[in-house]
């Protein structure tokens, strides 16, 4: 079993930022996370056709924007331009979509580590990782406060090639089958899967063969009160306060 090297340091990981307490994916859910004390963030990147990588969860703009349509199909300027805001409330009115360059340095400059979430809905495989791997060549400094993440299991696989130093998060709705197998392929890090979904049998299996175990997204403290036994090594919450006695 590989026996990883502790980068988390903390039981604790901020989703889109800190989505209950501002809105997701901003620059505002960033500080709100930072704000709590919590030591990591994740954040969704989304790649737009027409070149550009901003942090989005959806693949259409309706939820988080005052803007329409897929957001594949935005033009950068038109992305660049909508209130992610307003929607979750007044205060928030003017809050942008960042790009990814621009979350790079705010993450930084909070002293924040960044869970990556590559979301492959908006373009293949091939167009968005290399991208993505560029950017934080570029704009990334400490490799030790940086996780990278998907669902899709090719794009980790290509990120491994690519750039096989990085730390590989699998994400997982329900843990499969051949769960081990998939991270052996890509030399990963850590399975990232939801905790209503989660077996303590799992859990187990997973620790025993040396990788972290994160889940997401709890925001309540009782939910995972059984998984913290089973060998959880991090809660991806909404409201990282919630777990203030753990950050
Ligand atoms: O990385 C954990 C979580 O963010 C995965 O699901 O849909 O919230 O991006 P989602
Ligand atoms: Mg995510």
């Amino acid at each position: 079993p590989a026996l990883k090297k502790d980068i988390l340091k903390s039981k604790v990981m901020g989703h889109r930022g800190a989505a209950l307490l501002a809105p997701e994916n901003t620059l505002a859910s960033l500080q709100a996370a930072a704000a709590t004390g919590v030591k990591w963030v994740e954040i969704d990147v989304y790649l737009i056709d027409k070149g550009g990588l901003i942090i989005f969860h959806d693949d259409t703009l309706e939820r988080c924007t005052n803007g329409s349509g897929l957001t594949r199909e935005t033009d950068p300027l038109v992305a660049s331009m909508l209130d992610a805001g307003a929607w979750f409330g007044d205060q928030f009115k003017g809050e942008l979509v960042p790009t990814l360059i621009e979350a790079l340095d705010c993450i930084q400059a909070l002293g924040l580590g960044l869970n990556l979430e590559i979301k492959h809905d908006a373009a293949d495989v091939e167009n968005i990782v290399p991208t993505v791997l560029d950017t934080l060549k570029e704009y990334w400094v400490d490799n030790d406060k940086l996780l990278i993440s998907s669902f899709n299991h090719s794009a980790l696989k290509m990120v491994f090639e690519l750039d096989p130093q990085r730390h590989l998060g699998q994400l997982y709705e329900v843990v499969p089958e051949d769960w081990l197998a998939q991270l052996e392929q890509i030399h990963g890090y850590s399975v990232n899967c939801d905790y209503a979904q989660l077996t303590q049998q799992q859990a187990q299996a997973i620790k025993a063969q040396g990788y972290k175990l994160m889940c997401y997204t709890a925001n309540d403290v009782d939910a995972v009160a059984e998984h913290w036994h089973w060998g959880m090594d991090m809660v991806i919450t909404d409201d990282p306060s919630l777990f203030a006695s753990l950050i």
